[in-house]
């Protein structure tokens, strides 16, 4: 099967290049050169465990391409994959789906022959219905099939979460191209991933609902650790305690700081807003998204508790400032929020993160960069552990800097507490 990804952000790049990887011609496209005369160098623009090696594997072996050609790209290919992104629109909530309908105003223009066009990047409800419009203005209806095919991927996971997913949604009518996408996906559903058939608003919806779940159950474990914190009971016996029953299941029940990411954040408000288009209230979804806007006050509160008020001039280093592990990936970080708060009330902020110097830290009063987690803790008064990199699990705080003690707030519950406050630190973590 020839297959064309439009977009070569973390969907179109990681799934296209799986793709190739299960034997099919890829040509992966972007508007952007210089991203495809780096990818044509084996130079991958992301942080992506794994993708790299596949990249240059597939590539060198010719089933995977890159070109800027979009037009030349959808007409030797039978099918199109939008992976282009779906950004919150500036000053609004819903999602800007401005990249989306210009590739389609391109596809319905390159119709040479019958072909697939599916939406892989999120997009709202009704989204598929709209893509038709636009093709059906050029071309006959025979001509192509809009499909919804929503991803799942983690970033960090993704490579892992192409080739083992929990399910494929396939969200089409259309028997011809069911059948030919079930084909493309068999040697996923032969290792064991559910597939689904539904229709094209189902999946479309079946995305949101599923980031804006999972965002949920974050944000439940989030404010149990806080009530956990005020009555001296460890978050993680109730996250086990409760993940026990099959009917919650023990993932995403890791109380942290707010959750962040290029997704649920962006996706949560996505959903209530397409539920306002059709006049419905989703409460339960605008609350989690209040609670987690207001979780990262909380935890500087609690910075605030553990310096005695007194932030001015206090030395605070960052172990991670990602959103997650495994990626370079800043958007939503909380990070972004607590940092500036700190700088403003006078702290002078280290970080170290394995993805290196951050760009979108680089303003900001008093916040330096250093290039090892021995650098960073030195002289410290308060070390915050702000992301679960594997790097920062094993650190022998003892031992790498001698003498001075700093006071230790593990935002991800990395260490027991007994041991470091039996080192001699003082330690506090989330909800526990
Ligand atoms: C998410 C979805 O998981 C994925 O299916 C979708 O396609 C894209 O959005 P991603 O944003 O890459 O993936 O990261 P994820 O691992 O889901 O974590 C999102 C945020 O939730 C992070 O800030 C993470 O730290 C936080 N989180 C996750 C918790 O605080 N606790 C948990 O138990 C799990």
């Amino acid at each position: 099967m020839k297959l064309c990804m439009i977009g070569t952000g973390y969907v179109g790049l990681v799934s296209g290049t799986c793709f190739a990887d299960l034997g099919n011609n890829v040509i992966c496209v972007d508007k952007d050169p210089n991203k495809i005369t780096q990818l044509m160098n084996g130079k991958i623009p992301i942080y992506e465990p794994g993708l790299e090696e596949l990249v240059n594997k597939n590539f060198k072996n010719k089933r995977l391409n890159f070109s800027i050609d979009l037009k030349k790209s959808i007409k030797d290919s039978d099918i199109i994959f939008i992976c282009v992104g779906t950004p919150t629109k500036k000053g609004g909530s819903s999602a800007d789906l401005s990249q989306i309908y210009g590739v389609a105003k391109e596809i319905s223009t390159s119709i040479n022959k019958f072909k697939i066009i599916i939406t892989k990047s999120t997009v709202p409800v009704t989204t598929g219905d709209e893509i038709e419009k636009i093709l059906s203005k050029k071309n006959k209806k025979n001509k192509f099939s809009v499909v919804s095919n929503p991803e799942f991927l983690r970033e960090g996971e993704a490579v892992r979460d192409f080739n083992f997913p929990d399910r494929i949604v396939i969200g089409s009518n259309d028997k011809k191209s069911n059948r030919i996408l079930k084909s493309l996906y068999s040697p996923l559903i032969s290792k064991g991933a559910q597939y689904l058939n539904t229709s094209r608003r189902a999946a479309e919806l079946i995305k949101y609902a599923s980031n804006a779940f999972l965002a949920t159950k974050i944000t439940f474990i989030n404010e149990i650790a806080n009530l956990c914190e005020k009555t001296g009971i460890n978050t993680e016996d109730i996250s086990i305690g409760m993940g026990l029953d099959k009917r919650i299941g023990g993932r995403f029940l890791r109380a942290g700081p707010a959750y962040g990411g290029s997704c649920f954040p962006k996706d949560t408000k996505a959903i209530i807003s397409t539920a306002d288009k059709f006049k419905t209230n989703l409460s339960v979804i605008k609350s989690v998204i209040k609670s987690n806007e207001n979780r990262s006050s909380l935890l500087l509160n609690r910075v605030y508790e553990i310096l005695n008020k007194k932030v001015k001039n206090k030395k605070i280093t960052f172990l991670g400032v990602t959103f997650k592990a495994n990626t370079d990936d800043m958007r939503d970080s909380s990070s972004l929020t607590m940092i500036p708060k700190l700088s403003k009330k006078g702290a002078l902020i280290k970080y170290f993160d394995p993805t290196g110097f951050k760009k979108e830290l680089s303003k900001i009063k008093n916040v330096s960069y250093v290039n090892s987690v021995k650098k960073s803790i030195e002289g410290a008064d308060l070390v915050i552990i702000h992301t679960e990199w594997n790097d920062f699990k094993s650190i022998n705080f003892k031992n790498l800097v001698r003498g001075k003690k700093f006071i230790i707030y593990d935002m991800r519950n990395i260490y027991s507490p007994t041991k470091i406050r039996g080192q001699g630190f003082k330690y506090y973590s989330v909800g526990r």
